[in-house]
């Protein structure tokens, strides 16, 4: 728990961020009313906030002027994006003018194409800067991009294509890893050929020159089409509470949800916490190594630190390829100030051991943060130690897609880091723990985590099912935003996230919900039934059982065709680290899978089952404790 190196000036104090709290608790519209100050308004909102408007409601403003316009005459020439790919001597700079210009021409061709403001724009793009241009270009027009990670399967991409109606799509002729070469723009003509969809163009980028099939009428080269567009582009007038974009993630019911994010509020909170929680100042090299198809690739990659005219890195490759210091090395040849990202990542460089990262000099790091999982006190002490020198700020953030930055997390400087703790709320945000009945708890104490009041950054709504986003997040604990997770408050109020109370599954914080697996299951007419369950790994965090149930007993290769049916519905990232093929789930009298204790079992236990008499089937728990063993012996 060393203070941050004296070379480090953080902007806040922890007598600034009781101050900063009691006044967002004091009188919030004030508080959010000068936080909102930070964008450049086209009109500025007189309405802060109201439950039934919203924030910011009679504002209006652009997303992409905020991230670009609004720099270039303070910082045109400054380098907006450093690009590094998977060659160390493959790199683009673009500076604020040249990001501006490119969103300007990216922006002329989706106009051209016919995409007007409301409509949906589907990106899915490897780590190439194109991604991060199609976003803002967007965003100037009005249109609300869906970026898809890349890892969907074709199925997955067009569930997603079909439930956001998106009307053009851009991916890449192909993905780069090292020599290996990842098949988006075939993935994508799968997905396109599934079933009827409304993407009536499908742009492609050219990473490689490796050729793909083009279709005529439907596919065209975006390369050419930037060239021949204009370089400058008016910007539409967005009302703050018009959708900036739509963002697919899972939760307890198969299918996944599409939040929708406004474009005053989740800007505001995506530039306000990007400052105050890394201490931004001039000069930084923000790298945030998400992948911009999740969450904190739009706010960390993209919006919070462009908002806030920062210096981003992209790097297009693997932390551990082709060598094991290849992110140090990153580092050390861009110079990188601030470093964000998940456990997953460190759990792994921290196994090539110590030598690689002290063969590097890391000494321009200042502040370290992570996101997305638990992170055990192991990992969060060699970040600390080993990459930090001890001497780095480290952040614990914990947030969600639904809440559009961070929420709860240690500021450089201000609020005292604990081990893998993400410690204090941010100022003007409320944390609650509640009991299973919903009933506030107070003092040092478990619950589940719920958040009170309102802050600019949290979604709008599910796309097109608000009855949904009330049902999973207002409705459980009334009065509160349920969160899905549980967490423990110490005696100084520092929170500790203990992980998902729900059915939702973290594999290297990639979230996934049982039940999207299951119904991935079910499309085998061989497969009965199925339960996917989470169990601790060392590496993921989480890992993936599947149990399965064979319509015939008799039935042959069932553990592969469960891992292809997950492959081909969800995407590799889900595929599960083992397949229990059953003769039964565990019920109850009332016909309910009883997943604790199928978790138990996959877990490795063997006792301490509790009372089993409640169970319609008490003789099949001998049987799934053999069949667990033998796939772990
Ligand atoms: O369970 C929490 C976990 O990730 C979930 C949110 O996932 P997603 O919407 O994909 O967003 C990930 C990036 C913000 C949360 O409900 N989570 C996120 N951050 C942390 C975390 N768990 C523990 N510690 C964190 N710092």
């Amino acid at each position: 728990m060393s203070a941050p190196d004296p070379h480090v000036s953080p902007r806040l104090t922890p007598a600034d961020h009781r101050a900063l709290s009691d006044e967002a608790k004091r009188d919030p519209q004030a508080y959010w009313r000068k936080v909102a100050q930070r964008l450049d308004w086209i009109e500025w909102p007189n309405k802060i906030h109201d439950a039934t408007n919203g924030w910011f409601a009679d504002g209006t403003l652009n997303a992409s002027v905020n991230c670009l316009d609004r720099h270039l005459a303070t910082r045109g020439d400054q380098t907006a994006l450093i690009w590094q790919g998977e060659e160390a001597d493959n790199i683009i700079r673009m500076t604020y003018r040249d990001l501006h210009e490119r969103v300007c021409r990216m922006a002329n061709v989706l106009r051209e194409e016919g995409v007007k403001r409301g409509d949906r724009v589907a990106i899915h793009l490897p780590g190439v800067t194109e991604g991060i241009v199609a976003m803002l270009a967007c965003a100037r027009i009005g249109a609300m991009h869906v970026v898809l990670f890349g890892g969907f399967s074709a199925e997955a991409i067009a569930d997603r294509l079909a439930d956001s109606g998106a009307v053009v799509a851009i991916t890449a002729n192909v993905g780069r890893r090292g020599a290996k070469r990842i098949p988006f723009k075939a993935t994508m003509d799968t997905a396109l050929g599934l079933r009827p969809l409304s993407v009536r163009r499908l742009l492609v980028v050219s990473v490689t020159d490796d050729s793909v099939p083009m279709q005529t009428g439907r596919d065209a080269a975006l390369e050419p089409l930037l060239e021949a567009a204009m370089p400058s582009c008016d910007a539409e007038t967005m009302s703050a509470n018009d959708p900036l974009f739509l963002l697919y993630t899972s939760g307890s019911t198969g299918k996944p949800k599409g939040i929708v994010h406004g474009t005053g509020g989740y800007l505001t909170w995506a530039s306000y916490t990007q400052e105050m929680v890394f201490d931004h100042q001039p000069g930084d090299i923000f790298w945030c190594t998400a992948d911009i198809g999740w969450i904190t690739g739009h706010s960390y990659v993209v919006y919070g630190p462009l908002a806030n005219g920062g210096t981003i890195l992209l790097f297009e490759g693997m932390p551990s390829s082709p060598h094991p210091g290849r992110w140090w090395d990153v580092i050390e040849n861009h110079k990188v100030t601030t470093f964000y990202t998940s456990p997953t990542a460190i759990r792994a460089l921290m196994r090539e051991g110590d030598d690689v990262p002290d063969a590097r000099n890391l000494s321009t790091l200042r502040v370290l943060g992570t996101v997305g999982e638990p992170i055990s006190h192991d990992a969060w002490t060699w970040f600390h130690d080993v990459i930090g020198k001890g001497r780095c700020a480290l952040v614990d953030t914990w947030w969600q897609t639904e809440t559009g930055g961070i929420m709860i997390s240690p500021i450089p400087g201000a609020v005292k880091e604990k081990p893998a703790a993400a410690t204090l709320p941010l100022p003007g945000i409320q944390p609650v723990l509640v009991d299973e009945k919903g009933a506030p708890i107070d003092g040092a104490a478990e619950g589940v985590l719920c958040i009170d009041g309102a802050w600019p950054g949290r979604a709008l709504t599910i796309w097109q099912d608000d009855g949904l986003f009330q049902t999973t997040y207002l409705k459980p604990y009334p009065g509160h935003y349920f969160t899905g997770d549980g967490a423990r408050r110490d005696e100084e109020g520092y929170f500790w996230i203990t992980g998902r109370v729900d059915d939702v599954i973290n594999v290297s914080g990639h979230r996934i919900g049982s039940a999207e697996i299951e119904d991935a299951l079910a499309t085998d007419h061989a497969i009965a039934e199925s339960a996917a369950i989470g169990v601790p790994h060392d590496l993921k965090g989480q890992g993936i059982v599947v149990y399965v149930v064979p319509r015939d007993p008799s039935a042959a290769e069932m553990e592969s065709r469960a891992v292809k049916a997950i492959t081909a519905k969800v995407g590799r990232y889900a595929v599960p680290e083992r397949v229990l093929v059953v003769p039964d789930l565990p019920k109850t009298r009332s016909g309910k899978n009883v997943r604790r204790l199928m978790r138990k079992i996959a877990c490795g236990e063997t006792e301490g089952f509790g009372d089993l008499s409640t169970l319609a089937n008490p003789d099949i728990v001998p049987t799934l404790i053999e069949i667990a063993q033998r796939a772990t012996s």
